[in-house]
């Protein structure tokens, strides 16, 4: 299903209004839940509704990728018969039904502050008949409605950088996993500053873009240093933060310069911006990020 239909489309000129104003004017700062309401069902991958960067390590095409990032979470965290999962942001459901059929995991429960996401993503779960082992909440992964110790995993899939803060989130993903359980992300951070005075301002300018464009408190403009500090501060034990960038931005920045079919899912008026990174390499277009697995264990 490649995303057009499904949510209740907005009056176009309203949405081509908030696209002019969101991307191509400093006026309009949105919520998470705001874009991704307005980003709708024009999700970049072909197949499902996947809203993630993907995975390139093998990958050929941006579904591949998806699956592979959704993968990459889940085998890191051991998702199986004998884990219940707790899934934040959870998009359209993709990963939650993936990580059911493919790896049977025993009941996962989502989290997505995003009204029209979670009601398509539980319609998609009822079809495929799996609302029994998955349950959908609109509810923020920093204050969960979710009892202390009751689950085993708690994973998310390039949502973190917005939640508000990162921090209230490892304290509450700490408190619903039970002892010996473990918490895995894919998630953006800042790169480490490029000693070059430029390519620093540079850097400086796109994460504070990245922060004012895309929802992202500052306080999330964590290192992986920092980020570690974090999760150790809050509790966890063995906390690793390992950046797999290099599999992550070159492989996207390629795919979308080589498959047009890519860009064509977007708006007409978010393709341009993205139309124009193409005319620079993945190196400088990216250099404000890093992109990591950030792994850790709630002591037994
Ligand atoms: C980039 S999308 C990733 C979606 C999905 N994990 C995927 O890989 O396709 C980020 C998701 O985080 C959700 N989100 C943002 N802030 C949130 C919060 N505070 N609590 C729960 N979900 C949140 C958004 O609604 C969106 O579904």
């Amino acid at each position: 299903m490649s995303g057009t239909t499904a949510v209740a489309p907005r009056g176009k000129l309203r949405e081509a209004l908030d696209y002019l104003l969101w991307f191509y004017t400093p006026f309009k700062r949105m919520s998470a839940s705001d874009i991704y309401e307005l980003v709708s069902t024009n999700a970049y991958s072909g197949q499902g509704l996947y809203l993630n960067l993907g995975y390139w390590k093998t990958a050929r095409t941006i579904d591949e990728a998806c699956v592979a990032m959704a993968m990459l979470v889940a085998e890191t965290a051991g998702i199986g018969p004998d884990t219940d999962v707790v899934d934040v942001g959870f998009g359209f459901g993709d990963q939650d039904m993936l990580w059911v059929e493919r790896l049977n995991a025993r009941h996962i429960t989502g989290l997505n502050i995003t009204p029209s996401q979670v009601k398509l993503a539980r319609e998609r779960v009822a079809t495929r008949g799996l609302s029994d082992r998955i349950t959908l909440l609109e509810a923020s992964a920093t204050r969960m409605p979710l009892p202390d110790a009751s689950c085993d995993r708690v994973v998310g899939v390039e949502c973190a950088f917005h939640f508000d803060t990162r921090e209230d989130f490892f304290r509450e993903a700490f408190r619903v996993l039970r002892p010996g359980g473990r918490l895995v992300l894919a998630d953006v951070i800042r790169a480490h500053p490029d000693p070059r005075p430029f390519r620093r301002r540079v850097q400086d300018f796109n994460w504070r873009f990245f922060e004012q464009k895309y929802a992202v408190p500052s306080a999330n403009a964590d290192t992986r240093e920092s980020y570690a500090a974090k999760l150790t501060a809050t509790g966890f034990a063995g906390a690793r933060v390992d950046s797999i960038r290099h599999e992550v931005y070159p492989g996207l920045h390629h795919h979308m310069a080589t498959d047009p079919a890519m860009l064509k899912r977007f708006h007409p008026l978010a393709r341009l911006p993205y139309k124009l990174t193409l005319r620079f390499d993945a190196d400088a277009v990216y250099s404000a990020y890093d992109y990591v697995l950030a792994v850790a264990e709630k002591p037994r």
